[in-house]
C-alpha cells in the first residue's frame, strides 16, 4: 500500500505542502512516515514510527527547501520501525527514494550490493532502489539516465520517487502502482493519487506501467522504457473535477460519518445522470450476448458484486456470476474471448482486482469497469469504464461508495431492461429523499444498537435473497473497524452449522424482507435462534409485526432497492460500535484504504 508524493518549487519551500499531501494520503498506511528535502546542496531526512503529525513536526527544527519527497507506509517488508521507514538513502547520501509497491527478487539485488561494498540500513526492498540509482551515477552523471538505467533492473510493482543531491528536479517510476503528476505554476507534484493534491491542482498526468517521468518547476517528461531503451512520450494533461472540499472533515469527527451522511446526496447525483451510464450498459449487454458476464472485486465492492448479479439477474435476465479476485486465478479457467469481466473496485487500484483483470485480458476477454477513481490503474486497464461520481472516500471502511456502486448496478440492470429507466431515476430520488429526512432517527436509534452491542464477543447478521449481501456488507463494516467478531450469513444457511455458535445474549441484526413470502421464512429463522437465547434486532419495513428485541423501522418501499436503505443503518451501527470502544474508524488496525498488494 503506502502513500507517495514529491513537490518540486522555482520558488519557496516544500514541507508545509509536503505534510499537507502526505495527510490525504494516510489512508493508504500510517504505520510509519518520512520526508527527505534537498537544502543547502544535501539531502535531509525526517522520518519515525507513527502518524504524520507525530512523526514531523514543522515548527520543529526541520530543514526546508524548495525539492522534497515524502511517504505514509503499510509495512510489507520489513517491521515497522524507524530505520525501515521512507525515504531511505544511498550510502554517499546522494539519492533518496521513497516507494509504494514490492519489489520481486529484491533480496539478490542486494546482496550483490552488499558485495559491491554498500552498506545497508534497513531491512526495505526500497532501499536497494537508492544504492542502484547512486551506482549508476557513477557511470554516467546524467541524472534520467543513471535513474532509467537503475529502474530497468527492477522487478515487481514500484511507483517510485526519487531525488538527487545537487539537482532541483524529482524523478519518476511506474509499474503496477500507481503514480500521478499534477501540474502547477512553477511548481510541480507528484502522489499516489489526486486525492493528495486537489489542494494545489486539478490538473493531472497519468503515467503508465512502464513509464519514467522528470518533474522540475517548469517542465515534465516522460519517456516509456523498453528494454532499457528510453522512448519520449506525449501525456496528455487531464483535469479532475474533485473539489478539494470534499477532503475536509468539516464538522464531523470523522470521515466515516461524514461520508455516510453525504450518501443522499450521492444517490440524488446519480438519479440525474442515468443517461450517462448507457453506452457502458449498452457494451455490458452486447459483450454479454456472446459470452458470460463475470464480476470480479474485493471487500465491499464485492458485496456490491453480488447484488449486482441478483440486479442483472432480476431486471435484465442476464446471466453472471461473482468471483472474488484475488480468487480469480484459480476460479477463472472457463473465461475466453466471448467473456466480458465486470471489473468492481472503488479506488481501481486493488491488485486483486488488477491481477484478475490482467489474467482475463491476457484470454481476450472484454473488461468493463466500474471505478470511482479518475485516473486510477483500473481506468487504463479497462476497454470501458464509468466512475459511480461518489467523490473522494477518505475512510478505509467503504460506505458511500458502497451504495453509489449498488445504485450504478441498479442504473445498469434497468438500462438493460430498458422498461425500468425512467422508474430507476424516481426510485433513487425517493430513496434519497427517504434518507435524507430519516437520517437523524435512523443515526439515533443505531446509537442504540451499538450500545447493546459493545461488550459482546461475536454478532451476527442475517438477510435473505437481495439483503443476503448486504448482510455481508453489515458484518464486514462492524468487524474491521470495532474489532468484534461477526458474520454475515443468508438466513436460512444459518441452520447449517452456525446456530451451534448461538447462546444465551449473542445480538443477531436480520434484515426483514418487504416481500410477504421471503417475509415468513425470516420470522422463522429469527424464532429458531430467539428460543435459543438469541437477542434478535430487526432492520424492518415500518407497519409490519415481527418478532425481535428490538427494531428500526424504515420506508422501505421496495425489495430489490432495500439495500440502499438497509445499509445505512449498518454503517452507523459499525461507527458508534467502533467510537464508542475508542477506535478509531477512519484508520483501522492492520488496514489500508487501497490493498495495493495481492
Ligand atoms: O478499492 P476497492 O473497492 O477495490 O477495495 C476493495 C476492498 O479492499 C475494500 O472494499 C475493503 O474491503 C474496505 N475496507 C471495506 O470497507
Amino acid at each position: 500500500m503506502c502513500g507517495i508524493v514529491g513537490i518540486v518549487k522555482r520558488h519557496g519551500k516544500v514541507v508545509r505542502d509536503l505534510i499537507n499531501a502526505l495527510k490525504k494520503l494516510e489512508y493508504r498506511g500510517y504505520d510509519s512516515a518520512g520526508i527527505a528535502i534537498l537544502s543547502d546542496g544535501e539531502i535531509y531526512v525526517t522520518k519515525g514510527v507513527g502518524t504524520i503529525d507525530k512523526v514531523i513536526d514543522p515548527t520543529k527544527d526541520i530543514k526546508d527547501g524548495s525539492v522534497g519527497i515524502g511517504h505514509t507506509r503499510w509495512a510489507t517488508h520489513g517491521e515497522v520501525s524507524e530505520e525501515n521507514a521512507h525515504p531511505h538513502v544511498s550510502c554517499n547520501r546522494e539519492v533518496a527514494v521513497v516507494h509504494n509497491g514490492t519489489l520481486d527478487g529484491f533480496n539478490a539485488i542486494r546482496n550483490q550490493l552488499m558485495n559491491r561494498g554498500h552498506v545497508f540500513s534497513s531491512e526495505t526492498d526500497t532501499e536497494v532502489i537508492a544504492h542502484l540509482i547512486e551506482e549508476k551515477l557513477n557511470e554516467i552523471r546524467d541524472p534520467v539516465k543513471a535513474f532509467s538505467r537503475a529502474v530497468y533492473e527492477l522487478k515487481g510493482s514500484y511507483a517510485i520517487a526519487s531525488i538527487i543531491k545537487g539537482h532541483n528536479l524529482i524523478l519518476l517510476a511506474r509499474n503496477k502502482s500507481p503514480l500521478v503528476i499534477g501540474i502547477g505554476n512553477g511548481e510541480n507534484y507528484c502522489a499516489s493519487d489526486v486525492a493528495a493534491l486537489l489542494h494545489k491542482t486539478n490538473r493531472f498526468i497519468f503515467l503508465k506501467d512502464g513509464e519514467i517521468a522528470l518533474i522540475t518547476p517548469d517542465s515534465v517528461d516522460v519517456w516509456s522504457l523498453n528494454d532499457g531503451i528510453m522512448e519520449k512520450v506525449n501525456r496528455r494533461v487531464e483535469i479532475v473535477d474533485w473539489s478539494p472540499q470534499l477532503l475536509d472533515k468539516g464538522n464531523y469527527e470523522y470521515f466515516m460519518l461524514k461520508e455516510i451522511y453525504e450518501q443522499p446526496y450521492i444517490l440524488k447525483k446519480l438519479a440525474k445522470s442515468v443517461y450517462y451510464y448507457k453506452r457502458f450498459s449498452d457494451q455490458l449487454l452486447k459483450y454479454s450476448e456472446r459470452g458470460g458476464i463475470s464480476i470480479v472485486a474485493a471487500g465491499t465492492s464485492y458485496h456490491a458484486g453480488l447484488i449486482g448479479k441478483f440486479l442483472l439477474s432480476k431486471l435484465a435476465g442476464a446471466r453472471s456470476e461473482v468471483i472474488i479476485a484475488s480468487e480469480f486465478p484459480e476460479w477463472s479457467s472457463h473465461i475466453g474471448k466471448d467473456d466480458v469481466i465486470l471489473a468492481i473496485s472503488q479506488s481501481g487500484e486493488t491488485a486483486d482486482v488488477l491481477e484478475a483483470v490482467r489474467i482475463a485480458k491476457s484470454k481476450e476477454a472484454k473488461v468493463l469497469a466500474i471505478t470511482n477513481v479518475p485516473g486510477s490503474t483500473l481506468t487504463r486497464l479497462s476497454d470501458e469504464n464509468v466512475f459511480i461520481q461518489a467523490g473522494p472516500e477518505v475512510g478505509v471502511a467503504a460506505t458511500k461508495t458502497f451504495l453509489a456502486q449498488v445504485a450504478v448496478l441498479h442504473i445498469l440492470s434497468s438500462l438493460i431492461s430498458q422498461e425500468r429507466t425512467l422508474q430507476i431515476k424516481e426510485e433513487l430520488l425517493d430513496i434519497s429523499d427517504s434518507l435524507e429526512s430519516s437520517m437523524r432517527y435512523i443515526d439515533s436509534a443505531s446509537r442504540k444498537i451499538s450500545s447493546l452491542l459493545m461488550d459482546k464477543e461475536h454478532v451476527f447478521f442475517l438477510g435473505r435473497g437481495i439483503n443476503y449481501p448486504t448482510a455481508l456488507e453489515g458484518a464486514l463494516k462492524l468487524k474491521e473497524i470495532s474489532y468484534i467478531h461477526a458474520e454475515g450469513y443468508p438466513a436460512g444457511e444459518y441452520k447449517h452449522g452456525p446456530l451451534a455458535l448461538i447462546e444465551e445474549n449473542v445480538p443477531s441484526i436480520v434484515l426483514i424482507p418487504i416481500d410477504d413470502k421471503i417475509r415468513k421464512k425470516i420470522i422463522y429463522n429469527i424464532m429458531e435462534i430467539c428460543s435459543r437465547g438469541a437477542f434478535a434486532i430487526t432492520i424492518q419495513p415500518k407497519d409490519i409485526d415481527v418478532p425481535s428485541d428490538f427494531s428500526l423501522p424504515l420506508d422501505v418501499k421496495s425489495e430489490l432497492t432495500s439495500p440502499m436503505l438497509y445499509v445505512v443503518p449498518l454503517q452507523l451501527i459499525a461507527y458508534y460500535t467502533a467510537t464508542s470502544l475508542g477506535r478509531n474508524p477512519d484508520k483501522p488496525r492492520n488496514l489500508a484504504k487501497s490493498v495495493t498488494v495481492e
